[in-house]
């Protein structure tokens, strides 16, 4: 029975590049989903950006532009890396739409009209420079527990311990490096702990699928034992303060959905838009009561939101909940987190233009992927090793050696007779287990079922030995029948492979002379009256020098300009599990840390003498005074601009912890600071600083 499934990726956030951790979602779902078509059920794959927040803003702000311009520059470069995946989205929205806004609103509305909404004064960490409510990620500050130095707000990367960005020492806004202060403002929550949320949440979580993220859930749940205080389920704060990038709230003017109301929204507003493309009914599938399926495929470190917020929001606003949520494990590259200083923060461009083949990632992450939340990791060297052995070794090569005979003697034609014969009997038969292994996204042990049976294939090849049987015309029946029966194995081990390398198949569809394969193709073999095409070399090899490549663009890309990092799960679970994460934040590329700021040691100096350096027009010989109990010699190339009895008495600001510089006229103990054009012929003019009156020497300047 045909099915009708709609089906999601989680949104990329629009501050970044999408990155090899990204596609393993984006393929893991990509198989199924073409899979799914492969089976003739009615399928919709929806994605979009993920555009709002914090983040997005600032990094606009940074750049220059405004945040549409963007998260439109985002978009394009999102949609080309997925379409470069054979990411098949019938689908890329984005959530600063009109759908989404809509949809959000009405979402909201209904919550609200059911009482779930409670507005409530909370005090929060507020930058005075910047003026703006400061999200956890852009505190930092010195870990309560060990003390170590530029922590986040929420967890430490030192000692690991998770704490509020409170009991942080010394706490500084990553924003404009001020000391935040706390700040009232009245805060939208939804009321999740609400007894009805409850029952409902435990109700549903009955129907996940992974064991693993039902544990979760009952732990995020509680065993509503009320003498161990029932649910722990607390209020979810929906709302954040002007300046931020998102949607107004109706009826609450400068309060704003927080990206992650709007976000899984955003799910729905995509789909709403492809309805309107495709004259398909919205209702029809986001009411209770449809018999249509709504999947979700996420990485673990979104499950809160996607197992507890997005299915109340679902349930409370008079829509269907998901069917279910898939979570997948995070990547790693040779068994360590992604890093850009190894250049193993591997961009899905860099891949691309170091001419690597997206179908190797797709079979690698594929043949690596389960139903489980593990993690998963990319080993360089196997990928190399295992494309070239599965998909060259054993896979391509049963078409390279049947191919040239069946043109050359037969006209392309295959031996009908020879398509009943035991092997391909055996090969159809494991179409069942296959299709039932790539349902239950249990792709490698699909992928492993799959080479199994070229395995089997060549093992056929090499005993009836085609290139033997091609030396004698007496044997040409028995030449036939070989050439026919590989190119059919290849045509169902095509079929199979289909959902993972769908470029390949379609170039084998076309080698072939063969329609579009389906899965019920299975039992449709080639036929005498579709002469096979000229052979055309299907994969090469993956060359150990692509690899390196490919890492050094990364490293590289460090230098020029740096994607914006996403926030490792751990944060982001922390965060979430006080049901306040923010989204990644990206405040490292361009900037210095206060820390790195504060190494420097600026003072206050006052020239007590001056002097012209005899043999240099530039330089002038300063003595200057920084509350120190000896006076410092510094060297200054102000001559153009000073006469030294200008100076003399003056106050200053100097570098106090330059390291001292031998010239050829002396030591030079420091450096004062001066103003100049960027292009200092067009425009001459050295100006020293000054302190407003009042500063004495020897204060620091910070
Ligand atoms: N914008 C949110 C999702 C909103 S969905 C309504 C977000 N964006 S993200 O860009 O940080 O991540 C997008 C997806 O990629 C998430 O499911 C995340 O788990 C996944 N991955 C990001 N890095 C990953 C790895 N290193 N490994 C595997 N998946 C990873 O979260
Ligand atoms: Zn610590």
């Amino acid at each position: 029975m045909s099915r009708r499934i709609l089906v999601t990726s989680a949104l990329p956030y629009a501050n970044g590049q999408i990155h090899i951790g990204h596609l393993v979602e984006y393929i893991q779902t990509d198989i199924w989903v073409r899979f799914m078509r492969m089976q003739g059920h009615e399928v919709y794959y929806v994605g979009a950006d993920d555009t709002h927040g914090t983040p997005v803003m600032l990094r606009a702000e940074k750049e220059g532009i405004t945040p549409k311009q963007l998260i439109d520059r985002v978009w394009l470069e999102h949609k080309r890396d997925f379409d470069s995946f054979g990411i098949s989205f019938d689908n890329y929205y984005s959530t600063d739409s009109d759908e989404n806004r809509v949809l959000s609103e009405q979402i909201y509305l209904a919550l609200q009209a059911e009482g779930l909404i409670e507005a409530r004064d909370i005090e929060q960490a507020y930058d005075p420079v910047k003026e703006m409510f400061l999200p956890d990620r852009f505190i930092k500050g010195e870990c309560p527990k060990c003390g170590a130095k530029d922590q986040y707000g929420d967890s430490c990367e030192v000692c690991g311990s998770t704490y509020l960005p409170t009991e942080l020492i010394n706490p500084y806004s990553v924003v404009s490096g001020a000391t935040p202060v706390r700040k009232t403002s009245t805060h939208y929550f939804f009321k999740l702990s609400d007894p009805r949320c409850e029952q409902f949440l435990r109700r549903w979580v009955a129907g996940l699928a992974q064991p693993e993220a039902a544990n979760k859930m009952k732990e995020w749940l509680g065993n509503g034992d009320e003498a161990d205080g029932g649910s722990t389920l607390a209020d979810w704060d929906i709302s954040r303060d002007a300046p931020y990038f998102g949607f107004e709230i109706p009826g609450a003017p400068g309060k704003y959905f927080y990206v992650w109301l709007d976000a899984p929204v955003g799910y729905y507003a995509s789909f709403k838009n492809l309805c309107e493309q495709k004259g398909l009914n919205f209702e029809e599938w986001v009411k209770p009561g449809t018999n249509t399926e709504q999947f979700h495929f996420i990485g673990k470190d979104i499950l809160y939101f996607h197992t507890l917020f997005w299915p109340a929001m679902l349930e409370f606003s008079g829509h269907r909940t998901p069917t279910n949520v898939f979570a997948h494990g995070f990547l790693t590259v040779d068994g360590q987190k992604m890093s850009k200083s190894r250049g193993t923060f591997i961009t899905a461009q860099s891949f691309i233009d170091s001419g690597l083949n997206p179908e190797w990632l797709r079979y690698y992450i594929g043949a690596k992927l389960n139903s489980t939340m593990e993690d998963i990791d990319l080993n360089l060297d196997d990928f190399v090793a295992r494309v070239n052995s599965d998909l060259v070794g054993k896979y391509v090569n049963i078409a390279s050696r049947a191919a040239g005979f069946l043109l050359k003697r037969f006209e392309g034609r295959i031996s009908p007779a020879a398509m009943s014969l035991p092997l391909l009997v055996e090969l159809r038969a494991a179409a069942p287990q296959i299709a039932s292994l790539f349902e239950a996204r249990e792709y490698g042990k699909a992928l492993r079922h799959v080479m199994e049976l070229a395995d089997t294939v060549n093992g056929y090849v090499d005993t009836v030995k085609p290139w033997d049987l091609a030396k004698d015309p007496a044997n040409a029946a028995a030449l036939h029948e070989a050439c026919s029966v590989c190119l059919e194995a290849f045509r169902l081990l095509t079929l199979y492979l289909k959902p993972v390398l769908p470029g390949t198949a379609e170039a084998v569809e076309r080698f072939l002379n063969i329609a579009p394969l389906t899965w019920l193709d299975v039992a449709s073999p080639l036929s005498e009256a579709h002469p096979v095409a000229a052979y055309k070399h299907l994969m090469t090899r993956v060359e150990g020098k692509q690899i390196e490549a490919m890492l050094a663009a990364n490293r590289d890309s460090l230098q020029a300009a740096p994607p914006a990092a996403a926030a490792d799960a751990k944060g982001k679970a922390a965060a979430a599990a006080r049901t306040a994460a923010v989204p990644a934040a990206d405040v490292g590329d361009g900037f210095i840390s206060i820390d790195d700021f504060a190494k420097i040691d600026l003072r206050i100096a006052r020239i007590v003498d001056c002097q012209p350096v005899v043999g240099s027009d530039k330089l002038l010989q300063l003595t200057l005074d920084v509350g120190e109990e000896k006076t410092r010699n510094v060297f200054s190339g102000i001559k153009s601009a000073y006469a030294p009895e200008q100076l003399v008495g003056k106050l200053t600001v100097m570098v106090a912890n330059l390291a001292p510089r031998k010239m050829k006229f002396g030591l030079s103990e420091g450096m004062v600071l001066a103003a100049s054009a960027k292009d200092e012929k067009a425009e001459p003019g050295i100006y020293i600083l000054e302190p407003n009156s009042g500063a004495k020497p020897g204060m620091r300047v910070k």
